[in-house]
């Protein structure tokens, strides 16, 4: 099996880009953000504090999360069996997803979850760790990034266009937020890995950002 680890912070394009690229290859694409977003509702649902592990670590065991594809190729994420795709994208449950996620025992209790589906697939799998943690003998790593503000703006065009209202200052100010606590994290921190091929997509448009991501694929892997 085949696989592809893009990791980086929020707002790069990389689960855009990930996603494109997984569809070009054929390979399953695997949003491990997702993942780790549907345990920070089930947090919020059970009224405990993402950022107290006392109160996270108990919950795990009974956590019923599934993943499934659509037809469409889409990832879908379920909680209990309630398709909640949609709930976890929103704004509050980005920062909560971020706390739950510097939990050690939250980590630990995804990684198999992870490494088993890039076991059975060939996958492109992003999120913040990939490359440096959950598959450290991945085919092709790269880090994508982008500067915060470009950040910003494209969460704030991908906000609006789900018709959800948010202004520039604010998204800037959790953007950089979420980065410093992802890469200050004691365990698995957002870091570029001595091994992976870096990609600024600050100046580049999504079509230029793929070219960019296919060509470092290719000096890797022969497709
Ligand atoms: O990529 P995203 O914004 O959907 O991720 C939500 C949060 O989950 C993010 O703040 C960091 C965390 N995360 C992580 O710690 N490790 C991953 N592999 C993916 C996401």
């Amino acid at each position: 099996m085949r696989s592809i680890a893009i990791d980086g912070p929020a707002g790069a394009g990389k689960s855009t880009l990930a996603r494109s690229l997984a569809q070009k290859l054929g390979f399953l694409y695997v949003d491990t953000g997702a993942i780790y977003r549907t345990v920070a509702l089930a947090v919020l649902r059970a009224g405990a504090d993402p950022k107290e592990p006392g109160q996270v670590i108990p919950l795990l065991d009974g956590l019923d999360i599934q993943m499934d594809y659509g037809p469409d190729g889409v990832q879908r994420m379920f909680l209990a069996g309630e398709d909640v795709s949609r709930e976890i994208r929103e704004h509050q449950v980005s920062g909560l997803a971020s706390a739950v996620s510097a939990i050690p025992e939250v980590r630990e209790f995804l990684l198999e979850l992870q490494r088993k589906l890039a076991r059975e697939n060939n996958v492109v799998m992003d999120g913040r760790d990939i490359g440096t943690v959950v598959l450290p003998g991945a085919d092709v790593k790269i880090f994508l990034t982008a500067a915060p503000e470009a950040r910003a703006e494209r969460r704030l065009l991908e906000l609006r266009e789900r018709g959800q209202e948010a202004d520039f200052e604010t998204i800037l100010r959790d953007i950089k937020d979420r980065d410093y606590q992802d890469e200050h994290r004691p365990i698995a921190p957002l870091r570029r890995g001595p091994d992976a091929a870096l990609l600024d997509t600050t100046d580049l448009n999504l079509e230029r950002s793929l070219e960019g991501l296919l060509s470092l694929v290719k000096e890797k892997i022969s497709l």
